[in-house]
């Protein structure tokens, strides 16, 4: 049996476990997935033990996807782009980091959820590792223009500049988007961790908006209420993008991609 993991701290909350335990039931494959809650400051030997012990992949979460990226010996356009990893891939002495939290996002947006993000304006808020994360899968989907609003400025602009070559993107602060209308809007920020709203105003939310809350499993968060008033008709949380990278994850490990609708389902929690 192909031994996998997921490796954070804390950890007795993840889902993950149940996520790839089943699907390997349903595509057959004979895997043993775990979860092991790493010390602080010891990430590399707790992962050296699980190599040594047989263990040919890792999921990265809180707080060791920094960790994840260095321990690395190759690292995906993504992971580079990211600076972080949430997945490792062992193969003798090499170390392959990869980053399947964008893609999985975007995945759940357009597949899931039906909401096509090409030629949209769209509104990211936060430019922390979850935004970075997100940024060039955004905008390999051609949306109008991406607006990415964040309480330190620079960490925005940064992101911006990243993105550039690759679409239009703008970098503001929250108080600017006063008057601005968007078709989707992510909450990538940390607040809502904290039951917090990010300082965006209710008007960013157009009729037919999408107001996305990368977070999972908070309900109905500060940032959902806002957009629900507001009148934004699609809300949603990260249980879509949570499944999506598992599977991505999957698939990258063991060369089949499962279907995402039935974790989906069990995993959800109701939003009101
Ligand atoms: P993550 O990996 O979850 O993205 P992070 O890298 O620490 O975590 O980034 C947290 C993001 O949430 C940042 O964009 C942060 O804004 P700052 O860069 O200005 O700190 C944002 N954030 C956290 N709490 C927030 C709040 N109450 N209001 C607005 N933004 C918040």
């Amino acid at each position: 049996t192909d031994q996998y993991a997921v490796i954070g701290n804390p950890i007795g909350f993840s889902k993950s476990p149940f996520i790839h335990s089943s699907f390997a039931a349903a595509t057959d494959q004979d895997i043993d997935y775990t979860k092991i809650e790493g010390p602080l400051g010891q990430f590399a030997e707790t992962v050296d033990a699980f190599r040594a012990s047989g263990g040919l992949g890792l999921n990265i979460t809180a707080p060791f996807k920094l960790d994840a990226y260095a321990y690395a010996t190759e690292h995906s356009e993504r992971a580079k782009l990211a600076g972080a990893a949430n997945a490792m891939k062992f193969e003798g002495e090499h170390v392959i980091a990869e980053n399947f939290d964008g893609v999985g996002l975007v995945r759940d947006v357009t597949h899931n959820l039906q909401v096509a993000l090409k030629g949209k304006h769209v509104l990211m808020l936060g430019a922390g590792g979850a935004a970075r994360g997100a940024l060039l899968p955004f905008l390999a989907e051609e949306p109008a223009l991406l607006v990415i609003a964040n309480r330190t400025r620079y960490k925005a602009d940064e992101l911006a500049q990243i993105g550039a070559a690759k679409g239009r993107v703008q970098a503001c602060h929250y108080l600017d988007l006063a008057g601005q209308r968007f078709d989707v809007v992510f909450n990538a920020t940390s607040a809502s961790l904290r039951a917090e709203l990010p300082p965006v105003p209710a008007e960013v939310f157009a009729e037919a908006c999408l107001a996305y809350e990368l977070a999972y499993g908070k309900g109905l968060t500060p940032f959902l209420r806002l957009a629900q008033n507001a009148g934004a008709p699609q809300l949603a949380d990260g249980v879509g993008m949570l499944a999506e990278q598992a599977a991505e994850a999957f698939a990258w490990w063991r060369g089949v991609r499962p279907g995402t609708a039935i974790v989906i389902r069990a995993l959800t929690v109701p939003l009101a």
